[in-house]
């Protein structure tokens, strides 16, 4: 993608720091043929909407429907992997400080290279103990659809996916980590997140709220981008790449 005059401001915003916040969401990741969470589900989960199922209450009344649905995220996120927008924002390394607070669970944007990710929601890829709350990571593979709910190790309760659902506590210390940064970091770069679920959409308010630059990459308008400094409406992958070769042309031209 060619360089566009938001692509040279995000670029003339990024050249100038040395430690950048990056918040994204599951737009991030949609490239990777994963679904994002306000969009419409297709297929067999057309008829849910992951609000009735990412929640303590769903799980309680069918678990087998609930792992079910987790499986079939695991299997999309093993089969579409890491894209050129995750492996842009790895690339920002090469410049900068980049710290990340996803609120994705599906790990991508580690398997990107990334070395420093707080993720708020959790990581799929994690069986945690409904019960004693031991924990099991699994390795990234297609899931078995037909496999038994696994069972604690440890205690022989059922166990769940490792994400946080609807009402329940994000983890303390990822979320401390997210806000903190706020105030260390001297760039935000906000992507593929409607900013709709919090308390991951408040690290974006106060973002926007506060001095530090803050760049948006969504194909579509949300809640805070009248308020960012520079708003990229192109998909993570076409955006992310052109910015991170502008970066590059600028920091060898110097
Ligand atoms: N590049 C960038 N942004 C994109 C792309 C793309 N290719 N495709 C879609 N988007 C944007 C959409 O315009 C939308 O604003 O990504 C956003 C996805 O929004 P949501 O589906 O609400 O996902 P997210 O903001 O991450 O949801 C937050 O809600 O369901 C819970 O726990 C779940 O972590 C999730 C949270």
């Amino acid at each position: 993608m060619p360089s566009t005059p938001t692509i040279d401001s995000a670029a003339r915003a990024l050249a100038v720091s040395q430690r950048l916040l990056v918040l994204s969401g599951a737009g991030l990741s949609a490239e990777s043929g994963i679904p994002t969470f306000r969009e419409a589900q297709t297929g067999l989960w057309a008829q849910f909407s992951p609000q009735d199922l990412a929640t303590p209450e769903a799980f309680a009344a069918n678990p087998e429907r609930v792992w079910a649905w987790y499986r079939w995220r695991r299997t999309l996120i093993a089969r579409g992997g890491v894209n050129a927008g995750h492996r842009a924002i790895a690339a920002l390394e090469r410049h900068m400080d980049v710290v990340i607070a996803t609120q994705n669970v599906d790990g991508l944007q580690s398997t990107a290279g990334s070395r420093d990710v707080s993720e708020l929601h959790g990581n799929i890829w994690i069986d945690r103990c409904s019960e004693c709350g031991d924990e099991r990571r699994q390795a990234v593979a297609e899931a078995d659809e037909q496999a038994p709910i696994p069972t604690c190790q440890s205690c022989g309760a059922g166990m769940r996916p490792g994400v946080v659902w609807f009402g329940e506590m994000l983890p303390m210390a990822a979320l401390e980590r997210a806000r903190a940064e706020l105030d260390r970091c001297d760039c935000v770069l906000v992507v593929g997140t409607s900013n709709q679920v919090y308390p991951a959409a408040a690290l974006v308010e106060m973002a926007v709220d506060g001095p530090t630059p803050v760049i948006e990459v969504n194909p579509q308008a949300t809640a805070v981008s009248p308020c960012v400094d520079v708003h990229i409406a192109e998909a993570a992958s076409m955006a992310l790449p052109a910015l991170v070769d502008r970066l590059d042309a600028m920091r060898t031209a110097r």
